[in-house]
């Protein structure tokens, strides 16, 4: 089921996902309409809190994307990154590991709204899968860029939290459109 987004300026957005203890078949729902709605709308990275539900889970999908490159180490060996596609991330712990690096980020919870961000390059990352096994690897380029913007919706920041002052600032005109039109809609409900 292709479930509503979440836009920027919904309370939730802001709230701090709760540690998820057992996979419930609600979960096992959640996740599959998660990815549903994230491959609708093209997007990487889907978290719970962007389709109403503050729960530390995300999803993500890079290999649609060809021209910005992902790394991934599994027990220190490069492997391919298709291996852990389609990825499901539950009460993940992300640490980064390399110099910060900016590129072009987008949130499906600001539609049109694009920036550059800097973050690490590469990131360790401890989570339970969809089957509450633990994972832990090491990514690196768009595919660790993915992993820290939905770790960071997981804890209620989001990218316009990681932007320089400029680029904010130049944004703020939109920003604060979409916030209201947004409000508006909560208030109609
Ligand atoms: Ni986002």
């Amino acid at each position: 089921m292709i479930l509503e987004i979440v836009k920027y300026g919904s309370p939730v957005l802001r709230q701090k996902g709760a540690k998820i203890e057992s996979i419930t078949p609600e979960i096992k729902k959640l996740i599959a309409d998660m990815f549903e709605t994230m491959a609708d709308r093209h997007g990487v990275g889907l978290a719970a809190q962007q389709v109403g539900v503050a729960k530390q889970l995300t999803v993500i999908d890079v290999r649609a994307v060809t021209d910005r490159p992902s790394t991934l180490e599994l027990k220190g060996k490069p492997v391919d990154v298709a291996e852990i596609m389609p990825l499901v991330l539950i009460n993940p712990v992300v640490t980064p590991v390399g110099e910060p690096v900016k590129s072009g980020e987008g949130c499906l919870s600001f539609p049109e709204i694009f920036a550059e961000i800097s973050r690490p390059e590469s990131v360790d990352v401890k989570a339970l899968d969809a089957k509450a096994k633990p994972v832990e690897f090491r990514c690196g380029g768009l595919l660790a860029r993915a992993v820290q913007h939905e770790a960071d919706h997981l804890n209620g920041l989001l990218f316009i939290d990681r932007m320089d002052k400029k680029t904010k600032a130049e944004l703020q005109p939109e920003l604060d459109e979409l916030q209201a039109i947004t409000k508006a809609k909560l208030q109609k409900k």
